[in-house]
């Protein structure tokens, strides 16, 4: 296993369309398993493949607060969703140290497969329902940032631009 880099917003790869898994082989779960790693030592609550700059739909998560319950999603779908919607605060390990709010679906039904490479479906709501549909929109390119304002968006790409300045 390896920890992997993680790229950080503003970094255009974020923006990549992920592609489904063709075959979940033993290629795609040495990938889950760095991904694992990768959160674990962050740390982190959620990873999409996307950050670690594989562009195929592979989602990691674990909410238990003694990092024993990994979730994992290959190729996820939201099949359903709640009408009602519910605001919540996010974070993202692509843009260290910001938090804000954003809002998504209260509820939802994911169709995924496991590392098997069977299908199958979960009703999420909570902070799982969130995760999901935050680490979804990285596999379709999109970093959470991108639901707020510009003003705040500019702010943030500024912080960012500090952040790597410190690190050089
Ligand atoms: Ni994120």
């Amino acid at each position: 296993m390896a920890v992997l880099d993680i790229l950080r917003y503003p970094d255009t790869r974020l923006h990549t369309v992920a592609k489904p898994v063709a075959q979940v082989d033993e290629r795609v779960r040495t990938l889950v398993a760095d991904m694992a790693q990768t959160m674990y030592a962050a740390p982190g609550i959620g990873l999409a493949a996307t950050q670690v700059n594989v562009h195929e739909q592979v989602i990691v998560i674990d909410l238990s607060d003694a990092r024993d319950h990994l979730r994992v999603f290959i190729n996820p779908e939201i099949i359903a969703h709640s009408e009602e919607r519910a605001d919540g605060e996010e974070g993202c390990l692509s843009v260290p140290g910001i938090y804000d709010e954003v809002e998504r679906f209260a509820r939802i039904t994911v169709r995924a497969l496991n590392l098997d490479g069977q299908s199958f479906e979960l009703e999420a709501s909570g902070l799982l329902a969130v995760c999901i549909q935050h680490e979804m929109d990285h596999l379709k390119g999109k970093v959470f940032v991108q639901y707020l304002s510009r003003l705040k968006q500019s702010r943030i790409r500024g912080k960012m631009a500090k952040l790597d300045r410190q690190a050089a």
